[in-house]
């Protein structure tokens, strides 16, 4: 996690992201985990307001809402930026990627500390997509355009639609997360 591997992130995941200068100047989603990264350190050391006061700058920034509560792996990307929300008790994984108008949210009647979906590694959440609630979501999901996400997604499975259903079943044995890993350590 540092500027260089995030710069080699931007390159990997977006294809209009070209020069290393052009990536640094403006690349608002990269500036949204940056600012996000910020705020999770007050945050771990109990200064909630400062994070808090963070965060929302962040937003006014860069239209991305990230509650400094939530847990980001590694090389996360977010494309476009504008409209994304992560909440409170998210989980994410490594190598996620999201996009503009991405939810990870709560279902609005659940308020309890595992309210926010959790999201392992290398997983892509189309542009509009909702994922909500205190759900998993599977190594390697595809989470179509504009879907709402109710319930679990099985690893290396594609959903579409809503509410979303599963249009390719992938192998769900085949479950490597460093969620599920951390969790068991
Ligand atoms: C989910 C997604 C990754 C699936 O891609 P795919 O595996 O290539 O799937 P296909 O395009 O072959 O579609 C398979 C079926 O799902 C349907 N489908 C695909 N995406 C859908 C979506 N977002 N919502 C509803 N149905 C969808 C297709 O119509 C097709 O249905 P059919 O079998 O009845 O014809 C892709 O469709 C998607 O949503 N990409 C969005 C990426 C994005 O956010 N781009 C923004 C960049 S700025």
């Amino acid at each position: 996690m540092g500027l260089r591997s995030d710069i080699r992130t931007v390159k990997a995941k977006d294809p209009a992201a070209k020069s290393t200068i052009g990536i640094l100047l403006t690349h608002n989603g990269m500036h949204a985990v940056w600012i996000y990264r910020l705020s999770r350190l007050f945050w771990k050391i109990k200064l909630g307001i400062v994070a808090k006061i963070i965060s929302n700058l962040n937003r006014f920034l860069t239209g991305v809402d990230i509650h400094p509560g939530a847990r980001i792996g590694k090389n996360f990307m977010i494309d476009h930026g504008s409209g994304t929300v992560i909440g409170e008790t998210a989980v994410i994984g490594n190598n996620v990627l999201i996009y503009h108008q991405v939810t990870l949210g709560g279902t609005g009647n659940d308020k309890s500390s595992r309210r926010h979906p959790s999201v392992c590694d290398n997983v892509m959440i189309a542009a509009g997509a909702k994922v909500l609630g205190g759900i998993h979501i599977g190594t390697n999901a595809k989470i179509g355009a504009n879907a709402v996400v109710l319930k679990d997604v099985p690893a290396n499975a594609t959903a579409v639609g809503i509410p979303a259903r599963i249009i390719f079943n992938g192998d769900v044995n085949n479950e490597n997360c460093s969620l599920i890993k951390k969790a068991q350590t």
